[in-house]
């Protein structure tokens, strides 16, 4: 998801040479004006090779293994992607001074004291948010140029729409009429994933280093996320169920209350982001892009 918005943030940007990156081909709807490579990050020589033929400036990493459940079951996947493959990319912008952007998670934190600024310190309550964790630890040890880009629930809409997040899960469900369980205890800050390409943009623009906390100004709990989508797409909210996270069962433990404080992304990244409501509009507009692109025969 963060993948796509960064193409075409990158894409309003003069004089930059983009090449684009994931595992398998691109899904991307837009395909001119940049380079796509099918790339499995956890392949050490793929991404030696990649480095060697581009020479890159600047490196956003965007993927990640982001299912937190999965993580707790797996950890072998989780580690080969959120860490081992990290720590290549940072091999590699150390051999070519490549200016390396890493985005991570409001989960390094246990949720007791939202919301966050850049210098709270973590402590990982899952082994998603540890994995997520050690990756940061492993810039923050290195002598590369880099910057770590924390965020929390990223929603929008992706061109192929094969990824759901809590807005679109919501609207999709209440339309279908069905009821859906919607936890009451944990509280969010929404992020608009063109909010965030953004910040990634800025944070390689400006040559930012550091710590970067990048998400919605709004904290809601997820129940309040999910009442505010049926209010605004006009759809009935009878149909949410309250939950607790514990009624869950959930393999991995998540922080009760997130959020950040956003000031020096504000300061340094000149972050705005929409307000939860403008980010609504914003999504509706696209989705009735999306259905006028397939009603005229492209799916
Ligand atoms: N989503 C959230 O709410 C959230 C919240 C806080 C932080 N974050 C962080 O934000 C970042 C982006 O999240 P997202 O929601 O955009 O994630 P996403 O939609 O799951 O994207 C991750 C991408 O990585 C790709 N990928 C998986 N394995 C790969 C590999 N071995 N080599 C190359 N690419 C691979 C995936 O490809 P496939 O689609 O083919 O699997 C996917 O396109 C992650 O670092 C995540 O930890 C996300």
């Amino acid at each position: 998801m963060l993948g796509q918005k960064l193409i075409y943030a990158l894409l309003k940007q003069d004089n930059v040479r983009i090449i684009a990156t994931s595992i398998g081909g691109n899904r991307t709807r837009e395909k001119e004006g940049y380079i796509y490579e099918s790339l499995d990050i956890t392949d050490r020589v793929g991404v030696e090779q990649l480095f060697a033929k581009y020479q890159p400036d600047a490196v956003i990493n965007t993927a990640a293994f982001t299912n937190v459940d999965g993580c707790e079951k797996d950890h072998e996947v989780c580690d080969r992607l959120n860490i081992d493959a990290v720590s290549y990319l940072i091999q590699e912008c150390e051999k070519h001074n490549t200016h390396l952007v890493h985005i991570s998670t409001d989960f390094v934190f246990d949720g007791e004291a939202g919301p966050y600024k850049e210098t709270d310190v973590p402590n990982p309550l899952s082994y998603y948010a540890e994995s997520k964790y050690k990756a940061e630890l492993l810039l923050e040890k290195s002598n590369i140029r880099w910057a770590i880009i924390r965020t929390i629930i990223i929603f929008g809409v992706v061109d192929d729409l094969n990824r759901s997040n809590v807005v679109l899960w919501t609207k999709n469900a209440l339309e279908k009429g069905q009821t859906i369980n919607v936890i009451n205890d944990q509280y969010r800050a929404p992020t608009l994933a063109e909010d965030l390409a953004d910040a990634c943009v800025a944070a390689v623009m400006k040559n930012a280093e550091g710590i970067y906390h990048v998400a919605g100004k709004e904290i809601y709990c997820i129940l309040d996320i999910a009442c505010r989508v049926a209010e605004y797409f006009g759809l009935d909210a009878s149909h949410i169920n309250p939950i607790t996270s514990e009624s869950l069962k959930q393999p991995a433990k998540r922080p009760p209350y997130t959020g950040f404080i956003l000031d020096k992304a504000i300061r340094d990244l000149d972050f705005h982001p929409h307000t939860f409501e403008e980010s609504l509009g914003i999504i509706a507009a696209q989705l009735k892009r999306n259905a006028e692109w397939i009603a005229k025969g492209n799916a």
